[in-house]
């Protein structure tokens, strides 16, 4: 396999959107939001700069604590330690909390299957589900510091399971329902995980992901897991080894209704998730327990403006960090009702999110560029006939936004009277770092607008120089934050080097943006060989990694090319092994080789073959060569590295 040559440099990073239009917030929403005014913001925000410590340590004053911190922050470049020596329990504080006034009847969980059931957890109920499985978990011999591996669709048990977990101490590691057996496999290996909860299946578009025969598939090759434990979901038959594998519903008949919450450091491990970097393997990023908290649940309250009146609902499955924390953990920590659904936006029409809304009456809807480019597609014809007048406010998230969906979400959608929130993060962030405050920010279509407080951003080139306005660099963050990645799992040396080392003493987010002269942030996407399909990130390594692991190929490039609707598609250069010729065939075979190594996810749109790849001097792949003719088929650029021309052209006529 290549290695990896990031060739972009910052003269590289240039945006050509000019966008004039600036939407006020709608005086109703300023009147009553939690953060009211620009005023109110940027007197936050100089505050949280100018003594961070006070700041967060009033602001942590949101959480329960069991004992409280003594030291806000400790920071040792690139280890911070927040609210040292406090203790707390994220499931008590999603859960438990609001069992001590109204919100005990209150509805935590508003659940709808794909097929159309509807299930409702109140606090009190979902109290009594997380208790009793975090007692199983104990009787299956889980204990603070175990890892726990979570594959499941779309259904309660799955936060119930996380939340079990935080009660017990446990490391949860949810691995996205659409990886591959293959997938899991590595991430529960990486992990080292005790134990796997599953279901039988879940429901996508009509038809049934077989979850439980992929965790069989992946179990043969996972030493560490003794135990599984088994939601039945779609009732279809499975196999369950004796010994190994459980029901959940026989499980939770005897166990008792209270499990007290374990008192936890604040650092303590509250999960694992995976995300792709540069290179071929997934990051474990891991997230600890108090400052992860804090951030979302502040964020949740702030960003959408969340009120105890609210149907919330944030489309993200659970198996990606949007859903982590603000599907689970920043909306259950501020007692709101978070709405989930198990399937597809176009299940049974193309109407179905709509009809959602109108029926359950979502007042704020938290969504990705990519699904509202496909909602246009469909056609406003399907929103049009629904009444979406609860709606109060919209939000963005996963890759830039263009205005053109950014107007249609807010005129079709929004009717022109939500304020849209068009949230900038990470998995590595936690939280939502750069996002307007909708009673307060005017928002520009496009832009994620300005940093949250205690949010310190900048735009830097690689030497570290910071840019003037509408100058493109590199996104960086300059000063820790409380939901910070504490480390890559496994591999703090890469923690380091790759978030820390890029631009000296500065939090290295991969992303191209520029800061206008009103100091918003237009962040421009990826500056590394990460691609942003339909929302989803993908290493472009890990996928040539799974090309390569295929018996015909000797080499491979990948790199995204824009779409229209997914944002980037995958474009698969691939040269042959001596002997193997190109065909048909094969390119369908090696496209169902990478869905069964990662997942559907991963599917090359276009796989060309190749008699040899564009390669520097020193051996790297030119892949912005390979970028620019996937996009235009022609190439524009710089090519005085390239050690063999005839490559190139080759490319060039193969196209053709
Ligand atoms: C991109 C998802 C522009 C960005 C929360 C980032 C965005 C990557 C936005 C993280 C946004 C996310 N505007 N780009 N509002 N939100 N991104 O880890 O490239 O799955 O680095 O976290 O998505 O993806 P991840």
């Amino acid at each position: 396999m290549s290695t990896i040559s990031p060739d972009r440099s910052t003269s590289e990073i240039k945006s050509v959107l000019h966008e004039e239009r600036i939407f006020p917030p709608p005086e109703d929403f300023a009147r009553s939001a939690h953060i009211r005014s620009m005023e109110e913001y940027e007197r936050l925000y100089a505050e949280s700069l100018n003594s961070p410590e006070t700041f967060w340590a009033r602001m942590a004053e949101k959480l329960h604590w069991f004992t409280r911190w003594h030291t806000v922050l400790e920071w040792n470049l690139p280890h911070a330690r927040w609210f040292v020596g406090g203790t707390l329990n994220a499931s008590y504080n999603c859960v438990d909390r609001h069992l001590n006034s109204w919100r005990r009847n209150k509805a935590a969980i508003i659940w709808e299957g794909e097929p159309g059931e509807v299930r409702t957890l109140t606090y009190q109920q979902l109290y009594r589900e997380v208790c009793r499985f975090a007692n199983v978990l104990k009787r299956m011999g889980i204990s603070r510091g175990d890892r726990v591996a979570i594959y499941m669709p779309m259904v309660p048990e799955l936060p119930i399971a996380m939340l079990a977990c935080a009660r017990i101490g446990a490391t949860h590691s949810v691995v996205f329902g659409g990886f591959s057996a293959e997938a899991l496999r590595d991430r529960i290996n990486d992990a080292r995980c005790k134990l796997v909860v599953t279901a039988d299946g879940g429901w996508r578009r009509g038809s049934e992901v077989r979850l439980k025969a992929a965790v069989d598939e992946a179990l043969q090759q996972t030493p560490s897991v003794e135990r599984c434990i088994v939601v039945r979901r779609t009732g279809s038959p499975v196999r369950m080894e004796p010994g190994r594998d459980f029901w959940w519903h026989e499980l939770v008949e005897t166990v008792d209704d209270h499990c007290p919450p374990e008192e936890l450091d604040s650092e303590h491990p509250l999960y694992i998730l995976y995300t792709s970097g540069t290179t071929g393997k997934p990051k474990g990023i891991l997230h600890t327990t108090g400052g992860y908290l804090l951030q979302t649940a502040l964020t949740t309250e702030w960003v959408f403006d969340l009120r105890d009146e609210d149907i919330y609902w944030c489309t993200a499955d659970i198996g990606w960090v949007t859903g982590h924390s603000y599907v689970v953990y920043g909306p259950l920590a501020n007692g709101a009702t978070v709405l989930m659904y198990e399937g597809a936006p176009n299940y049974p029409e193309p109407d179905r999110f709509w009809e959602l809304i109108e029926r359950h009456r979502v007042t704020i809807f938290y969504t990705a560029p990519t699904a509202i480019r496909s909602f246009i597609r469909w056609g406003e014809q399907w929103p049009l006939k629904h009444d979406l007048s609860s709606l109060r406010l919209l939000g963005s998230v996963g890759e830039p936004i263009n205005p053109e969906a950014w107007m249609w979400y807010r005129e079709v959608i929004g009717k022109g009277r939500c304020p849209i929130v068009d949230t900038w993060w990470q998995t590595e962030t936690g939280a939502i770092m750069i996002s307007p405050l909708p009673g307060a920010t005017p928002t520009k279509p496009g832009s994620a607008t300005r940093p949250l407080p205690g949010v310190e951003a900048d735009i830097r080139t690689k030497d570290g120089r910071s840019v003037g306005p509408n100058e493109g660099g590199y996104l960086v963050i300059t000063r820790p934050w409380p939901s910070m990645m504490r480390t890559i799992w496994g591999d703090d040396e890469r923690y380091r080097k790759q978030y820390w080392s890029e631009i000296e003493g500065v939090y290295f987010t991969g992303d191209g943006a520029r800061r206008d002269e009103d100091g918003y942030y237009w962040v421009m996407g990826r500056v590394d060989d990460v691609i942003n399909v339909s929302g989803h990130r993908l290493g472009t390594a890990e996928v040539e990694s799974a090309l390569v692991s295929h018996e015909a190929v000797a080499e491979a490039a990948v790199v995204g090319r824009p779409d229209e609707i997914k944002g980037s598609a995958i474009v698969a250069f691939v040269t042959l092994e001596a002997g193997r010729t190109p065909s048909e065939e094969l390119r369908e075979e090696l496209k169902r080789h990478v869905v069964k190594e990662i997942g559907a996810l991963a599917r090359p749109d276009e796989i060309r073959f190749t008699d040899a790849l564009p390669k520097t001097r020193s051996g790297k792949i030119m892949r912005r060569l390979l970028r620019e003719l996937a996009a235009s088929g022609v190439v524009r650029g710089d090519t005085t590295t390239l050690e063999d021309f005839s490559v190139l052209e080759k490319l060039r006529m193969e196209e053709e």
